[in-house]
């Protein structure tokens, strides 16, 4: 299996969230509503935005704890042993009972979008008696990460105990989860999810006036990402808009990107953390980018890339 192990780096990196199985359909294209249309490929993953955060990180070489709620069926069971043998910190990973694993229904199209509609199942059930028994490991996390697949509570619990950065990957978009941006070190969100929060539709031109909305809501860092166009960001201390750009390719399969963005940004964190942040910010993409070349989720992530082989081209905007 592609692990990503050998020596792994001390930092601890606690992912809390969803992990939930996929299955996806390939199609020349998304149907339209009401439309019925022939695909040429099925496939069964494992997927969860939190557990694909876990293992974009695992893979890059980081020492991962996932916290996360899983069905007491086969998926569930399988789950856990696949997470353990990539070398995630499973302890707690919890089967709970009478409920089933959380799943996601997946279609891609040949030009490599994607849509996605979940059944959180298990995933709801993560909660204050989850974050409790971690306590340990969240307090003394160098980072800690959270979307939302999973109970807001149980996140904003984690995030008001741990030490480390919270790093809160707003996604997918959910109206009325403001409440937890002031505990955030990174709030990290793609043009979508910027949209609901800022009321108009968020791109490049106007990037910077969605970061400094978003900014005033108490987060320390907003990083907004642009797909293929790369990711803009600011931080509460500096007003200054910075555009990252990134390598174009042909997409195969966009799905999971995000998360391969935000698994990598939080391993570079925390074992990079002297490195400017428009490099840290770079190096994410570029591992962002090799995950929308093939086809899956978790399988689509590189090991042991050396993102920091190159300088990233970025601006003022
Ligand atoms: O971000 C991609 C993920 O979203 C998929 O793996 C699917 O499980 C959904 O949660």
């Amino acid at each position: 299996m592609d692990t990503g192990d050998e020596k792994r780096s001390n930092h601890k990196i606690v992912v809390i969230g969803s992990s939930s199985v996929d299955f996806t359909t390939y199609a020349p294209r998304l149907p339209n509503p009401g439309e019925t249309l022939h695909g040429y490929k099925f496939v069964t993953s494992y997927g969860g935005k939190g557990a694909n955060q876990c293992v974009a990180a695992a893979k890059l070489g980081a020492n991962t704890y996932m916290i996360s709620r899983l069905g007491d069926d086969k998926w569930g069971v399988e789950y856990k042993k696949y997470l353990k043998e990539l070398g995630v910190d499973v302890c707690h990973v919890t089967l709970t009972p009478n409920v089933s694993t959380g799943i996601a229904q997946i279609m891609v199209a040949e030009n490599g979008e994607n849509q996605i509609v979940i059944v959180p199942g298990a995933n709801n059930h993560l909660s204050s008696i989850d974050i409790k028994a971690a306590g340990d490991i969240i307090e003394t996390a160098d980072i800690v990460i959270g979307q939302l697949e999973t109970p807001l509570e149980s996140t904003l619990e984690a995030f008001k105990r741990c030490k480390g950065l919270k790093l809160f990957n707003a996604a997918p978009a959910i109206k009325n989860t403001e409440v937890i941006f002031p505990y955030c070190s990174i709030l990290c969100l793609n043009e979508t999810e910027a949209s609901l929060y800022v009321g108009y539709a968020v791109d490049l031109t106007n990037g910077s006036f969605a970061l400094k909305k978003i900014l005033e809501s108490g987060c320390e860092k907003v990083i907004i990402t642009l797909g293929d166009k790369g990711a803009i960001y600011s931080t509460k201390h500096d007003s200054k808009c910075i555009h990252v750009c990134c390598e174009k390719v042909v997409p195969v399969d966009t799905t999971g990107a995000g998360d391969a963005f935000v698994g990598a940004l939080a391993t570079y964190l925390v074992t990079h953390k002297d490195y400017p942040l428009h490099q840290i910010i770079g190096a994410a993409c570029a591992v962002a980018t090799m995950s929308v070349i093939k086809e899956g989720t978790q399988t689509s992530y590189p090991s042991r890339f050396d993102a920091f082989a190159n300088e990233y081209e970025y601006k003022e905007l």
